[in-house]
């Protein structure tokens, strides 16, 4: 039996169909909940939410793939502080009492990560003191910030051997999820409530979109103007949690120097420069380049990538890295494929591994991105940055 159910309607009981065990009290519950095979927990509006909150609380740390669904009265499921109070201990979901399609949707969505969670549950790695940070970036729009991110998510993820997560930090106009096909429950404001301080893993884990084997997402507001409330310093904190669950945290961007965009740069071992071989292209990666040095980001972390490299514009890779005074890391070639894929909600590289576009990234994985056990201590601790020497960045107070 993988739902156990207490103090549900009558309505509810059939929403929840066949496969659930209605049990009749709180004793019964906690056996359950502790039996192997439980997966999602069910509370009625009749149980307390004192008690929902301490029931998830006690189960979050020994049993963090039993999730448990919240029934409240549709006012109380409104309610912003039933909803803080509810995640922090670790609820999944608060469905409004009386809506058998948010309990149904609530209940796969539960059992999905439930699974996920299980498959590395006992005797799965432990995890590492800290993944690696990736920040895929570049100044101007469509260069294929969401398309490099996506697929590099997919490729470190390769078919669940590694453990990634892709964060959508372009908080007003993010398309990761879009991109993946993803239907979110919870987007990345959700942990504004929390706060920094308060926010912890359980939590934030209940706010991720799993994709597919080994690849999970925390994905932008679906409200553009959400975006502006999720402070920088609680950016710092989510990319902080996430690495220590997560061998490879991917974060995609928007193009502009903001201050979530910054905190993400202090954070991450690797960013990914990206530019197309046009003019305005270049003249952007080459003011990003000069505004990195007067940030004192180390070179060596630097990546360019030229993404659609063989378009043809009459510009060649090294007038290209003379003019920069740069070396270009890796180029993606141009392929109508990728938007098709897009348009599909599926990366390319998981699509198609053979194409010429998939060979390029894992090219670029696999020789740059992907750490080596035992070179994880090579890199350098992340340098202070120098916040008044900055002048171009786009100022969002
Ligand atoms: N290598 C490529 N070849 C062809 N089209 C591409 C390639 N990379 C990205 N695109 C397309 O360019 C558009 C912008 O890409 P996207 O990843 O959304 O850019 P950004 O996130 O930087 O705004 C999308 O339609 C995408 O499918
Ligand atoms: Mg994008």
């Amino acid at each position: 039996m993988n739902v156990v159910a207490l103090g549900v309607a009558d309505t509810s009981r059939a929403a929840l169909g066949d496969g659930t065990e209605h049990v009749a009290d709180l004793a019964a519950l906690r056996e359950r909940m502790t039996a192997p095979g439980a997966r999602t927990v069910v509370l009625g509006p009749a149980v307390p939410l004192e008690l929902a909150v301490r029931l998830a609380d006690e189960h979050r740390v020994s049993r963090p793939d039993v999730g448990i669904v919240l029934e409240r009265a549709p006012q109380e499921a409104a309610a912003a502080e039933v909803l803080t109070t509810a995640l922090r201990a670790g609820v999944r979901e608060v469905v409004p009492a009386g809506d058998p399609a948010a309990l149904q949707e609530a209940v796969r969505r539960s059992d999905t990560l439930s699974r996920a969670l299980a498959e590395r549950a006992p005797g799965g790695p432990p995890p590492q003191a800290a993944g690696r940070v990736i920040t895929v970036f570049s100044a101007k729009g469509g260069c294929g910030k969401t398309t490099v991110s996506t697929n590099v998510g997919a490729l470190l993820a390769a078919g669940g051997r590694r453990r990634v997560v892709v964060v959508d930090l372009d908080l007003a106009f993010g398309d990761v999820a879009i991109a993946l096909q993803l239907f979110p429950s919870r987007t990345i404001a959700d942990a504004v409530p929390l706060g920094a301080r308060d926010l912890d893993f359980p939590a934030l884990e209940q706010l991720l979109t799993p994709h597919s084997a080994g690849l999970t997402t925390l994905v932008a507001p679906t409200d553009p103007a959400t975006g502006d409330s999720v402070p920088a310093a609680l950016v710092t904190r989510v990319l902080e949690l996430l690495r220590e669950h997560f061998d490879y945290v991917v974060v995609d961007t928007p193009p502009a120097f903001d201050d979530q965009v910054l905190a993400a740069f202090d954070l991450s071992d690797v960013v990914v420069l990206l530019a197309t071989l046009d003019i305005p292209a270049l003249k952007n990666l080459k003011l990003t380049l000069e505004t990195l040095e007067i940030l004192s980001y180390p070179q060596e972390r630097w990546k360019v990538v030229i993404n659609r490299a063989d378009s043809k514009v009459g510009l060649s890779m090294a007038e290209v890295e003379k003019t920069l005074q740069t070396r270009i890391t890796a180029q993606v070639p141009s392929s109508r494929d990728v938007p098709a894929s897009v348009n599909r909600g599926v990366p390319i590289v998981l699509d198609d591994p053979r194409h010429a576009v998939s060979a390029a990234l894992r090219d670029f994985v696999e020789r740059d991105l992907v750490v080596r056990s035992g070179t994880t201590g090579d890199v350098p601790p992340p340098l202070r940055r120098d916040r008044r020497r900055l002048g171009r960045r786009r100022d969002h107070s």
